[in-house]
Protein backbone atom coordinates (compact mmCIF):
# COMPACT_ATOMS: atom_id res chain seq x y z
CA UNK A 1 0.00 0.00 0.00
CA UNK A 2 1.63 3.21 -0.94
CA UNK A 3 1.94 6.14 2.09
CA UNK A 4 1.36 9.63 0.94
CA UNK A 5 4.50 11.64 1.71
CA UNK A 6 3.86 14.95 0.16
CA UNK A 7 1.25 15.87 -2.05
CA UNK A 8 3.08 15.34 -5.22
CA UNK A 9 5.16 11.95 -3.53
CA UNK A 10 3.99 8.62 -2.47
CA UNK A 11 6.08 6.07 -0.77
CA UNK A 12 5.39 2.73 -2.80
CA UNK A 13 7.75 0.37 -0.99
CA UNK A 14 8.34 -2.97 0.71
CA UNK A 15 9.41 -2.92 4.33
CA UNK A 16 10.70 -6.32 5.45
CA UNK A 17 10.18 -7.03 8.49
CA UNK A 18 11.43 -10.57 8.49
CA UNK A 19 15.23 -9.45 6.76
CA UNK A 20 17.69 -10.95 8.74
CA UNK A 21 20.76 -11.44 6.65
CA UNK A 22 21.36 -8.88 3.46
CA UNK A 23 24.22 -9.49 0.45
CA UNK A 24 23.68 -12.80 0.46
CA UNK A 25 25.00 -13.89 3.65
CA UNK A 26 27.28 -11.30 4.37
CA UNK A 27 25.31 -8.33 6.69
CA UNK A 28 23.18 -9.07 9.79
CA UNK A 29 20.06 -7.19 9.50
CA UNK A 30 18.74 -7.69 13.18
CA UNK A 31 15.94 -4.63 12.47
CA UNK A 32 14.55 -5.84 8.79
CA UNK A 33 14.92 -2.91 6.39
CA UNK A 34 13.24 -1.37 3.65
CA UNK A 35 13.09 -1.06 -0.26
CA UNK A 36 11.67 2.34 -0.46
CA UNK A 37 10.09 3.47 -4.47
CA UNK A 38 8.77 6.42 -4.57
CA UNK A 39 6.35 7.78 -7.16
CA UNK A 40 6.29 11.64 -8.11
CA UNK A 41 3.02 13.00 -9.42
CA UNK A 42 3.48 16.49 -11.26
CA UNK A 43 2.07 17.39 -14.47
CA UNK A 44 4.14 14.27 -15.78
CA UNK A 45 4.79 11.27 -13.89
CA UNK A 46 8.20 9.46 -13.04
CA UNK A 47 9.14 6.54 -10.73
CA UNK A 48 12.01 6.47 -8.43
CA UNK A 49 14.00 2.97 -8.16
CA UNK A 50 11.44 -0.02 -7.33
CA UNK A 51 12.09 -2.80 -4.76
CA UNK A 52 14.19 -6.47 -4.38
CA UNK A 53 13.17 -9.23 -6.60
CA UNK A 54 11.05 -11.26 -4.36
CA UNK A 55 8.87 -8.55 -3.90
CA UNK A 56 8.49 -7.96 -7.85
CA UNK A 57 5.16 -8.94 -8.15
CA UNK A 58 4.09 -7.34 -4.75
CA UNK A 59 4.92 -3.97 -5.51
CA UNK A 60 3.76 -4.00 -9.06
CA UNK A 61 0.43 -4.73 -7.82
CA UNK A 62 0.60 -2.06 -5.18
CA UNK A 63 2.01 0.39 -7.70
CA UNK A 64 -1.33 -0.90 -9.81
CA UNK A 65 -3.45 -0.10 -6.79
CA UNK A 66 -1.94 3.81 -7.06
CA UNK A 67 -1.76 4.44 -10.64
CA UNK A 68 -2.88 3.46 -13.99
CA UNK A 69 0.56 2.28 -15.32
CA UNK A 70 0.52 3.63 -18.50
CA UNK A 71 0.65 7.07 -16.69
CA UNK A 72 3.96 6.56 -15.38
CA UNK A 73 6.04 8.57 -17.72
CA UNK A 74 9.62 7.93 -16.21
CA UNK A 75 11.26 5.53 -14.43
CA UNK A 76 14.61 6.75 -12.06
CA UNK A 77 16.61 4.13 -11.30
CA UNK A 78 19.28 5.88 -9.08
CA UNK A 79 21.37 2.56 -8.55
CA UNK A 80 21.02 -0.74 -10.64
CA UNK A 81 22.10 -3.58 -7.55
CA UNK A 82 19.22 -6.50 -7.23
CA UNK A 83 17.51 -4.46 -4.10
CA UNK A 84 16.28 -1.41 -5.85
CA UNK A 85 16.20 -2.63 -9.57
CA UNK A 86 14.48 -6.02 -9.06
CA UNK A 87 10.72 -5.67 -9.74
CA UNK A 88 12.07 -3.90 -13.31
CA UNK A 89 11.33 -6.87 -15.17
CA UNK A 90 8.34 -7.48 -14.31
CA UNK A 91 7.19 -3.89 -14.48
CA UNK A 92 8.70 -3.66 -18.06
CA UNK A 93 6.58 -6.29 -18.65
CA UNK A 94 3.41 -3.89 -18.49
CA UNK A 95 4.95 -0.73 -19.93
CA UNK A 96 8.13 -2.38 -22.22
CA UNK A 97 8.78 1.45 -23.53
CA UNK A 98 8.69 3.44 -20.73
CA UNK A 99 12.17 5.34 -20.55
CA UNK A 100 14.41 4.64 -17.77
CA UNK A 101 16.77 7.46 -16.23
CA UNK A 102 20.26 5.94 -15.00
CA UNK A 103 23.78 6.36 -15.12
CA UNK A 104 26.03 5.46 -17.87
CA UNK A 105 27.48 2.58 -15.45
CA UNK A 106 23.56 1.75 -14.37
CA UNK A 107 23.04 0.60 -17.83
CA UNK A 108 26.09 -1.52 -17.43
CA UNK A 109 24.73 -3.49 -14.41
CA UNK A 110 21.13 -3.00 -15.22
CA UNK A 111 21.83 -4.85 -18.77
CA UNK A 112 24.22 -7.58 -16.83
CA UNK A 113 21.98 -8.59 -14.23
CA UNK A 114 18.61 -9.13 -16.65
CA UNK A 115 19.86 -8.98 -20.44
CA UNK A 116 17.30 -6.70 -21.80
CA UNK A 117 17.74 -4.04 -24.13
CA UNK A 118 15.00 -1.23 -22.50
CA UNK A 119 14.92 2.64 -23.52
CA UNK A 120 17.53 3.44 -21.32
CA UNK A 121 17.96 7.43 -21.14
CA UNK A 122 21.60 8.20 -19.76
CA UNK A 123 22.25 10.79 -17.45
CA UNK A 124 24.64 12.52 -15.66
CA UNK A 125 25.68 15.32 -12.93
CA UNK A 126 23.92 18.55 -13.49
CA UNK A 127 21.11 16.83 -16.28
CA UNK A 128 17.10 17.72 -15.58
CA UNK A 129 14.13 16.19 -15.98
CA UNK A 130 10.85 18.80 -15.98
CA UNK A 131 8.30 17.10 -14.55
CA UNK A 132 6.02 20.29 -14.38
CA UNK A 133 5.99 22.29 -11.41
CA UNK A 134 9.05 20.46 -10.26
CA UNK A 135 12.28 19.20 -11.48
CA UNK A 136 14.50 16.46 -10.84
CA UNK A 137 17.81 16.93 -10.96
CA UNK A 138 20.46 14.32 -11.54
CA UNK A 139 23.63 14.01 -8.87
CA UNK A 140 25.82 10.86 -10.24
CA UNK A 141 27.73 9.77 -6.71
CA UNK A 142 30.03 7.15 -7.76
CA UNK A 143 31.09 4.39 -5.57
CA UNK A 144 28.13 5.50 -2.83
CA UNK A 145 28.67 2.76 -2.91
CA UNK A 146 28.75 1.45 -6.40
CA UNK A 147 30.47 2.92 -9.55
CA UNK A 148 26.18 3.51 -11.05
CA UNK A 149 24.60 5.32 -8.23
CA UNK A 150 22.84 8.60 -8.57
CA UNK A 151 20.98 11.00 -6.29
CA UNK A 152 18.28 12.52 -7.46
CA UNK A 153 16.95 16.17 -5.84
CA UNK A 154 13.40 17.22 -6.55
CA UNK A 155 12.88 20.64 -6.59
CA UNK A 156 9.74 21.99 -5.25
CA UNK A 157 9.25 19.53 -2.58
CA UNK A 158 13.21 19.87 -2.11
CA UNK A 159 13.70 16.19 -1.63
CA UNK A 160 17.36 14.51 -1.95
CA UNK A 161 16.30 11.13 -3.20
CA UNK A 162 19.70 9.38 -1.91
CA UNK A 163 19.21 5.52 -2.95
CA UNK A 164 21.46 3.80 -0.50
CA UNK A 165 23.21 6.72 0.68
CA UNK A 166 21.36 7.84 4.35
CA UNK A 167 20.18 4.75 4.25
CA UNK A 168 19.78 1.81 6.90
CA UNK A 169 18.88 -1.66 7.45
CA UNK A 170 15.83 -1.00 9.28
CA UNK A 171 12.75 -1.64 9.39
CA UNK A 172 9.86 1.14 10.71
CA UNK A 173 5.96 1.20 9.36
CA UNK A 174 5.71 4.94 10.05
CA UNK A 175 8.76 5.57 7.42
CA UNK A 176 10.36 8.93 9.46
CA UNK A 177 13.28 9.01 11.69
CA UNK A 178 11.62 10.67 14.28
CA UNK A 179 9.07 8.22 15.20
CA UNK A 180 11.65 5.40 14.75
CA UNK A 181 13.30 3.79 17.67
CA UNK A 182 16.47 5.91 17.87
CA UNK A 183 18.75 3.74 19.45
CA UNK A 184 17.87 0.76 17.10
CA UNK A 185 17.95 3.33 14.07
CA UNK A 186 21.57 5.28 14.83
CA UNK A 187 22.68 1.51 15.36
CA UNK A 188 21.55 0.46 12.46
CA UNK A 189 23.09 3.58 10.70
CA UNK A 190 26.09 3.52 11.45
CA UNK A 191 26.32 -0.25 11.00
CA UNK A 192 25.24 0.24 7.60
CA UNK A 193 28.14 2.98 7.10
CA UNK A 194 30.78 0.99 8.44
CA UNK A 195 29.89 -1.73 7.00
CA UNK A 196 28.96 -0.73 3.18
CA UNK A 197 30.61 2.89 3.10
CA UNK A 198 33.49 3.18 4.95
CA UNK A 199 36.16 2.13 2.18
CA UNK A 200 34.78 5.02 -0.16
CA UNK A 201 35.54 7.59 2.80
CA UNK A 202 36.99 9.85 0.69
CA UNK A 203 34.68 10.08 -1.94
CA UNK A 204 31.53 10.68 0.62
CA UNK A 205 33.67 13.59 1.86
CA UNK A 206 33.78 14.69 -1.65
CA UNK A 207 29.77 14.00 -2.68
CA UNK A 208 28.58 15.57 0.35
CA UNK A 209 30.67 18.84 0.12
CA UNK A 210 29.67 19.15 -3.29
CA UNK A 211 25.87 18.58 -2.77
CA UNK A 212 26.43 21.52 0.39
CA UNK A 213 28.09 23.67 -2.28
CA UNK A 214 24.91 23.39 -4.61
CA UNK A 215 22.86 25.07 -1.57
CA UNK A 216 19.78 23.14 -2.38
CA UNK A 217 17.09 23.32 0.33
CA UNK A 218 16.33 19.73 1.92
CA UNK A 219 13.44 18.98 3.36
CA UNK A 220 13.43 15.63 3.10
CA UNK A 221 16.08 12.68 2.34
CA UNK A 222 14.50 9.97 0.92
CA UNK A 223 16.51 6.91 1.00
CA UNK A 224 15.97 3.75 -0.67
CA UNK A 225 16.45 1.62 2.63
CA UNK A 226 15.21 2.59 6.42
CA UNK A 227 13.58 6.11 7.39
CA UNK A 228 12.72 9.26 5.92
CA UNK A 229 14.82 11.81 7.43
CA UNK A 230 12.01 14.55 8.42
CA UNK A 231 12.84 15.88 11.41
CA UNK A 232 16.17 17.86 10.60
CA UNK A 233 16.73 16.16 7.90
CA UNK A 234 20.54 16.67 7.05
CA UNK A 235 21.60 15.65 10.62
CA UNK A 236 22.43 12.53 8.55
CA UNK A 237 24.36 14.25 6.36
CA UNK A 238 26.05 16.03 9.32
CA UNK A 239 27.04 12.17 11.31
CA UNK A 240 28.30 11.28 7.31
CA UNK A 241 30.70 14.12 7.39
CA UNK A 242 32.24 12.91 10.45
CA UNK A 243 31.55 9.18 9.90
CA UNK A 244 33.78 9.26 6.13
CA UNK A 245 36.79 11.79 8.46
CA UNK A 246 38.32 8.17 9.69
CA UNK A 247 36.12 7.89 12.17
CA UNK A 248 37.00 7.12 15.67
CA UNK A 249 35.66 7.24 19.63
CA UNK A 250 37.37 6.59 22.83
CA UNK A 251 36.80 2.88 22.26
CA UNK A 252 39.36 -0.33 22.17
CA UNK A 253 38.11 -3.31 20.58
CA UNK A 254 39.60 -6.72 21.49
CA UNK A 255 38.37 -9.63 18.58
CA UNK A 256 39.95 -12.77 19.36
CA UNK A 257 39.23 -16.93 19.30
CA UNK A 258 40.05 -19.51 21.00
CA UNK A 259 40.25 -23.45 21.61
CA UNK A 260 41.10 -24.19 24.67
CA UNK A 261 39.83 -21.10 26.53
CA UNK A 262 44.21 -19.70 26.91
CA UNK A 263 43.41 -17.01 24.26
CA UNK A 264 40.61 -16.08 25.98
CA UNK A 265 42.15 -15.58 29.55
CA UNK A 266 44.59 -13.73 27.75
CA UNK A 267 41.77 -11.42 25.73
CA UNK A 268 39.82 -10.68 29.36
CA UNK A 269 43.03 -10.25 31.54
CA UNK A 270 44.62 -7.61 28.42
CA UNK A 271 40.80 -5.64 28.47
CA UNK A 272 41.60 -6.00 32.76
CA UNK A 273 44.98 -4.20 31.85
CA UNK A 274 44.22 -1.25 29.41
CA UNK A 275 40.98 -0.45 31.38
CA UNK A 276 43.29 -0.53 34.76
CA UNK A 277 45.34 2.39 32.87
CA UNK A 278 43.14 3.73 30.87
CA UNK A 279 39.60 4.03 32.87
CA UNK A 280 38.44 6.51 30.38
CA UNK A 281 38.77 3.70 27.44
CA UNK A 282 35.55 2.00 26.46
CA UNK A 283 37.08 -1.35 26.66
CA UNK A 284 35.14 -4.59 24.43
CA UNK A 285 35.51 -8.09 23.85
CA UNK A 286 34.44 -10.28 21.05
CA UNK A 287 34.47 -13.88 19.86
CA UNK A 288 34.93 -14.07 16.79
CA UNK A 289 33.70 -17.26 16.06
CA UNK A 290 30.14 -16.33 18.13
CA UNK A 291 29.79 -12.75 17.01
CA UNK A 292 28.48 -11.37 13.90
CA UNK A 293 30.65 -10.22 11.70
CA UNK A 294 29.22 -7.17 10.39
CA UNK A 295 28.59 -6.39 14.26
CA UNK A 296 32.32 -7.05 14.94
CA UNK A 297 33.29 -4.03 12.05
CA UNK A 298 30.93 -1.58 13.46
CA UNK A 299 32.86 -1.81 16.77
CA UNK A 300 36.19 -1.64 14.63
CA UNK A 301 34.62 1.48 12.81
CA UNK A 302 34.00 3.07 16.15
CA UNK A 303 37.66 2.05 17.61
CA UNK A 304 40.62 3.98 17.79
CA UNK A 305 42.51 1.02 18.50
CA UNK A 306 42.10 -2.82 17.96
CA UNK A 307 43.90 -5.86 19.53
CA UNK A 308 43.20 -9.18 17.71
CA UNK A 309 44.58 -12.55 19.34
CA UNK A 310 44.08 -16.26 17.67
CA UNK A 311 46.40 -19.74 19.29
CA UNK A 312 48.38 -20.99 16.66
CA UNK A 313 46.56 -23.49 14.79
CA UNK A 314 48.41 -25.20 11.96
CA UNK A 315 51.10 -23.30 11.88
CA UNK A 316 48.54 -20.08 11.08
CA UNK A 317 45.49 -18.85 13.20
CA UNK A 318 41.81 -19.82 13.50
CA UNK A 319 39.44 -19.50 10.98
CA UNK A 320 37.04 -16.57 12.22
CA UNK A 321 39.95 -14.68 12.77
CA UNK A 322 40.99 -15.09 9.00
CA UNK A 323 37.62 -13.76 7.98
CA UNK A 324 37.77 -10.32 10.48
CA UNK A 325 41.52 -9.93 8.96
CA UNK A 326 39.95 -9.98 6.02
CA UNK A 327 37.00 -7.95 6.43
CA UNK A 328 39.12 -5.10 8.36
CA UNK A 329 41.69 -5.11 5.31
CA UNK A 330 38.76 -4.49 2.78
CA UNK A 331 37.61 -2.17 5.24
CA UNK A 332 40.53 0.57 4.03
CA UNK A 333 40.45 1.98 7.57
CA UNK A 334 43.13 4.98 8.47
CA UNK A 335 44.35 6.22 11.32
CA UNK A 336 43.81 3.20 14.28
CA UNK A 337 46.24 1.21 16.27
CA UNK A 338 46.58 -2.01 16.99
CA UNK A 339 48.22 -5.64 18.43
CA UNK A 340 48.01 -9.10 18.46
CA UNK A 341 48.37 -11.70 20.94
CA UNK A 342 47.82 -15.60 21.30
CA UNK A 343 48.47 -18.80 23.02
CA UNK A 344 50.68 -21.86 21.54
CA UNK A 345 51.51 -25.35 22.12
CA UNK A 346 54.47 -26.21 19.85
CA UNK A 347 55.21 -23.43 16.59
CA UNK A 348 53.37 -20.01 17.88
CA UNK A 349 53.09 -18.32 14.67
CA UNK A 350 49.79 -16.61 15.02
CA UNK A 351 50.66 -13.42 16.42
CA UNK A 352 53.29 -12.73 14.11
CA UNK A 353 51.17 -13.55 11.20
CA UNK A 354 48.07 -11.45 12.75
CA UNK A 355 50.73 -8.60 12.39
CA UNK A 356 51.89 -8.69 9.22
CA UNK A 357 47.96 -9.09 8.41
CA UNK A 358 46.88 -5.88 10.48
CA UNK A 359 49.89 -4.19 8.29
CA UNK A 360 48.72 -5.15 5.30
CA UNK A 361 45.19 -3.63 6.39
CA UNK A 362 47.22 0.11 6.90
CA UNK A 363 46.36 -0.06 10.66
CA UNK A 364 49.55 0.84 13.08
CA UNK A 365 51.10 -2.24 14.87
CA UNK A 366 52.03 -0.79 18.11
CA UNK A 367 54.57 -3.77 19.35
CA UNK A 368 55.60 -7.27 18.49
CA UNK A 369 52.59 -9.13 20.52
CA UNK A 370 52.10 -11.33 23.25
CA UNK A 371 52.33 -15.18 23.17
CA UNK A 372 51.84 -17.59 25.93
CA UNK A 373 53.04 -20.92 25.77
CA UNK A 374 50.24 -23.48 26.49
CA UNK A 375 47.99 -22.16 29.38
CA UNK A 376 48.22 -19.11 31.54
CA UNK A 377 49.00 -19.59 35.09
CA UNK A 378 48.37 -17.02 37.67
CA UNK A 379 52.26 -15.45 37.50
CA UNK A 380 52.02 -15.22 33.56
CA UNK A 381 48.33 -13.62 33.95
CA UNK A 382 49.46 -10.80 35.78
CA UNK A 383 52.31 -10.57 33.18
CA UNK A 384 49.48 -10.62 30.84
CA UNK A 385 47.60 -7.87 32.64
CA UNK A 386 51.02 -5.62 33.12
CA UNK A 387 51.25 -5.97 29.01
CA UNK A 388 47.53 -4.34 28.80
CA UNK A 389 48.49 -1.82 31.09
CA UNK A 390 51.46 -0.96 28.90
CA UNK A 391 49.42 -1.27 25.72
CA UNK A 392 47.09 1.16 26.83
CA UNK A 393 50.01 3.87 26.51
CA UNK A 394 50.89 2.60 23.05
CA UNK A 395 47.54 2.61 22.02
CA UNK A 396 46.81 6.22 22.92
CA UNK A 397 46.71 9.01 19.98
FE1 LIG B 1 20.70 -1.09 -1.53
FE2 LIG B 1 23.61 -1.06 -3.19
O1 LIG B 1 21.87 -1.57 -2.89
Amino acid sequence: MGKRITDRVTWIGKVDWELRKFHGDEFSTHHGSSYNSYLVRDKKTALIDTVWLPYDKEFVASLKDEIDLNQIDYIIINHGEVDHSGALPELMREIPNTPIYCTANAVKSIKGQYHEDWNFVTVKTGDTLNLGDTTLTFIEAPMLHWPDTMFTYMSGDNILFSNDGFGQHFAAETLYNDSADQCALWEEAIKYYANILTPFNPMVTRKINEILSMSLPIDLICPSHGVIWKDNPTQIVEKYLQWSDNYQENQITIIYDTMWNATRRMAETIAEGISEADPKATVKIFSASKTDKTDIITEVFRSRAVVVGSPTVNSGYLYSIAGILELIRGMKFKNKKAAAFGSYGWSGESVKLIIEQLEHAGLKVVDVGYRVNWHPDQNELEKIREYGRQLAASLQA
